[in-house]
């Protein structure tokens, strides 16, 4: 039995400590929004958050998830179904192509933009570097990410006046 945070919510199930995290996230809690695309920590389709940090859910073994935080991409819409400003900033700057790849990368989007909502070109591709897109190019990805950014900050400027 193994114990952790998924989305918000506590989660226990049965599941050995070896089975692989997208295993235990796809199959046993039906959480396909994460993407299995290498297999072999190559391609970042598979990135969750594992305490607000991106890892390789294909890499990541059920045994170290135990009385830890894992989000998903199904995790960061409002529960209203309303889509995260990450979310709508990739679709409005055409940063979503077949959209294999846009989980992972609006999770590490995310991740970045935790720390910083105004991150530089630099830190923007680095945090990205384990996120590989076969459709966009990354130019698109980039303008939503900073796009993202700044409607985050926005957020946060209206509920500090509010
Ligand atoms: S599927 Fe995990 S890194 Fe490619
Ligand atoms: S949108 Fe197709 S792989 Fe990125």
């Amino acid at each position: 039995m193994i114990r952790f945070k998924c989305n918000g919510k506590a989660v226990q199930l049965e599941a050995e400590p070896e089975a692989r995290v997208i295993d235990v996230l796809r199959d046993g809690l039906g959480l396909t929004g994460t993407k299995e695309g290498c297999g072999r920590g190559e391609c970042g389709a598979c990135t969750i958050l594992l305490d607000g940090k991106p890892v390789n859910s294909c890499l990541l073994l059920a045994g170290k998830i135990a009385d830890r935080e894992i989000t998903t991409i199904e995790g960061i819409a409002s529960e209203d179904g309303a889509l995260h400003p990450i979310q709508e900033a990739f679709l409005d700057k055409g940063a979503v192509q077949c959209g294999f790849c846009t989980p992972g990368m609006v999770l590490s989007t995310k991740a970045l933009l935790d720390e910083n909502e105004t991150p530089e070109l630099e830190e923007i591709e680095e945090a990205l570097s384990g996120n590989l897109c076969r459709c966009t190019g990354y130019g698109k990805i980039v303008e939503a990410v900073r796009e993202a950014g700044q409607r985050l900050m926005h957020e946060s400027d209206q509920q500090g006046d509010a």
